[in-house]
């Protein structure tokens, strides 16, 4: 099947679009595209001429099929014993209604609709409902803070954000329409009037702070539940475009990814199927991730829907009460899929087996990891503890741009080897280049890209095309640029080495050290920052940061928890840095820039291994900076 979904691949690809609902059929070629910035403009797009609905396809054909009464979701909130059980049918209803009040507001083809939630099922749905009317959905991670919130709104501008009161994060309550206050009153200092924000009823306002403003927000009973449970379904171009998720890169604010319809909806439904091996009358799935990120775009609230499948939906953390919460949902459900993150099998591993083995966790079968390289101790644990041995690991290594899976196993199909993502997917035709732009050969190590367009990828960067081009096409002229450093291995096996750029991977999220350091430098006490990954034993890489003070200011612990408190505030909390380091200098080539890979080896101890400091323009810094440390 690969040969072909290469040699191919519009055979292949239409064949598996079949399996879809198509309003109307598109016209040949299935890729219309060009992706050298050489030869012009880079465009990307797919089954142009046709016409179809991602919510359709997700919902309604399943119930037409004689589905609707098969549980969509099990959901299980943060404390144990709150349950909620929707079928197909209730979930089309609840979508439904969503969309209508969101027509109601005026809401139509094309508008943006930011939502900002915990995991409960009215967050997928609210994506559903924009997707069944053709709006474009951005959902904000709930653990960002108010100005992040503030800043993906100003870049999309929205006319209607969707909120909760706020919910416990494991023993935590957290106040989301506390901060969506604070991000839109940010907005409105901006220029931005968000007319309307509607408010799912979790723990009372008098508990987690937030208010209602009248004329702008409603509350879901009020709102929702009295709208009709029939919305028709808006047919929409393939190309019309389903969503913007912000993501971090190396420079500037995080961008607006894009992914369209049709092409996404055919890459979450191959990849679903074939990655997990999903039997959706008999399996049950379990995707520990955030909606917020992309693995939850593409793995919670569409490739299982898309299925057919009946999945999990957990609200909480994979350690409350206990860390046996995780395989305690799994008995419960009787899950026979799980896929999760790396940062939390560590986590887990951590606290011992016998969390996981008072569990019997008979019913799994596959399991799965993304987010960040897998080390073989880890994948050993999940293998040998987790699965019993008996669970294949399906170590999936894409990204938010890339909308599925790009390199992976296929169960049953691909020998695993522990830390590798193993092979291309269909249709993917990944290359290792040297830094010159050459693709090298057989066994090797280099840069990965990505040869020809694929369906799921995405369009642009919204709002602006030239950051597309410069961040994904610029570098290697005819390939997408990863980010990614890669090596591939005698048997042609893939193992991702990590980012070649200055983006960090901590706990799986993605984080620009320029966007630390531009928050860093918001404190009036910092003039200048530097921030670089070190290796972490649970989140796989922890921020530490190199702090310039303004003349005069004296370095403290207090002064060190304001600056911490500053990222907090500005990015979220999962952005603080683990460590500040005073530097009074740092160090820089003659034309003024910061060289990280010199701090890199200072924070990690390694100074004896600096390598060429020739073009330091002032040497003495590193000195001063190795007596620093711990300071
Ligand atoms: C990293 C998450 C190694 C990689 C889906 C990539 C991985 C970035 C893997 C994208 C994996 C993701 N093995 N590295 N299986 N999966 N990565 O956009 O560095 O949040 O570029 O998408 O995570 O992160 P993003």
């Amino acid at each position: 099947m690969y040969e072909r979904s290469i040699t191919d691949s519009d055979d292949f690809w239409a064949e598996q679009a079949e399996a879809l609902h198509w309003n109307k059929g598109w016209s040949a070629p299935l890729c219309q595209s060009n992706i050298n910035v050489e030869n012009g403009p880079v465009h990307i797009s797919w089954f142009v001429g046709a016409e179809t609905n991602m919510a359709y396809n997700c919902l309604d054909r399943h119930i037409e099929a004689g589905h609707g009464d098969r549980v969509a979701i099990f959901w299980e909130g943060n404390d144990e014993g709150e349950e909620r059980v929707l079928t197909y049918s209730e979930l089309k209803s609840m979508v439904c209604r969503i969309a209508n009040y969101l027509k109601s507001l005026g809401v139509k083809r094309g508008s943006d609709v930011t939502m900002y939630m915990s995991l409960v099922p009215e967050l997928p749905a609210a994506m559903l409902a924009c997707a069944r009317i053709g709006a474009v959905h951005s959902v904000v991670f709930g653990g960002f803070s108010a100005e992040a919130l503030s800043g993906r709104i100003l870049d999309s501008q929205p006319n209607v954000v969707i909120t909760s009161s706020g919910t416990m994060r494991g023993p935590k309550p957290i106040g989301l329409k506390a901060i969506v206050d604070d991000a839109l009153d940010i907005c409105e200092k901006h220029g931005h009037t968000v007319q309307h924000v509607l408010m799912l009823e979790q723990l009372p306002l008098a508990e987690v702070g937030g208010s209602m403003k009248p004329g702008r927000d409603v509350t879901w009973r009020e709102a929702v539940d009295s709208q009709s449970d029939e919305c028709p379904v808006e047919w929409l171009p393939a190309e019309a475009p389903l969503f913007k998720l912000y993501t971090s890169g190396s420079t500037g604010k995080p961008k607006g990814v894009l992914h369209t319809t049709a092409g996404y909806m055919l890459g979450a439904l191959v990849t679903t199927k074939y990655v997990f091996d999903v039997q959706p009358a008999t399996d049950v799935y379990w995707c520990t991730a955030d909606c917020g990120w992309i693995t939850g775009h593409t793995y919670v609230a569409y490739g299982p829907l898309l299925l057919g499948a009946t999945q999990v939906l957990f609200e909480g953390v994979p350690t409350w009460p206990d860390a046996g919460r995780c395989w305690s949902i799994v008995d419960k459900y009787k899950v026979t899929i799980v896929y999760t993150a790396p940062t939390a099998i560590r986590a887990l591993h951590a606290k011992g087996d016998a969390y996981v083995t008072r569990y019997s966790r008979a019913s799994l079968r596959l399991l799965g990891s993304v987010g960040e390289p897998i080390n073989p101790e880890a994948w050993r644990w999940y293998h040998q503890v987790v699965g019993d041995g008996r669970c294949p690991i399906m170590d999936t290594w894409w990204q938010t741009e890339t909308g599925g899976h790009m390199i992976t196993p296929l169960p049953g199909a691909t020998p695993l080897k522990p830390g590798s993502a193993t092979l291309p997917f269909f249709g993917v035709e990944p290359v290792v280049l040297d830094e010159k732009g050459n693709e090298l050969q057989g066994p090797c190590e280099g840069v990965l890209c990505i040869k020809k367009p694929w369906p799921s990828m995405m369009r642009t960067v919204a709002g602006d095309h030239a950051r597309f081009e410069q961040t994904y096409f610029s570098a290697y002229k005819g390939y997408y640029f990863t980010g990614d450093g890669c090596r591939r291995d005698a048997d042609g096996y893939y193992w991702i080495t990590g980012r070649v750029d200055d983006v960090l991977n901590v706990s799986g999220h993605r984080i620009g050290t320029a966007e630390v350091e531009s928050a860093l430098v918001e404190h009036p006490s910092c003039v200048e920052a530097a921030v670089v990954g070190v290796e972490h034993p649970i989140k796989g890489q922890s921020i530490y940061a190199f702090v310039t003070l303004m003349t005069g200011v004296e370095p403290g612990d207090a002064l060190r928890k304001e600056l911490i408190s500053t990222v907090r505030k500005i990015i979220g909390p999962f952005a603080a840095p683990d460590v500040i380091h005073w530097a009074p200098g740092l160090p820089k080539t003659r034309s003024g820039k910061i060289m990280r890979r010199v701090l890199r080896k200072i924070a990690a101890k390694e100074e004896d291994q600096l390598g060429d400091t020739s073009t330091l323009a002032d040497p003495s810094v590193v000195q001063v900076l190795v007596e620093l440390r711990g300071k």
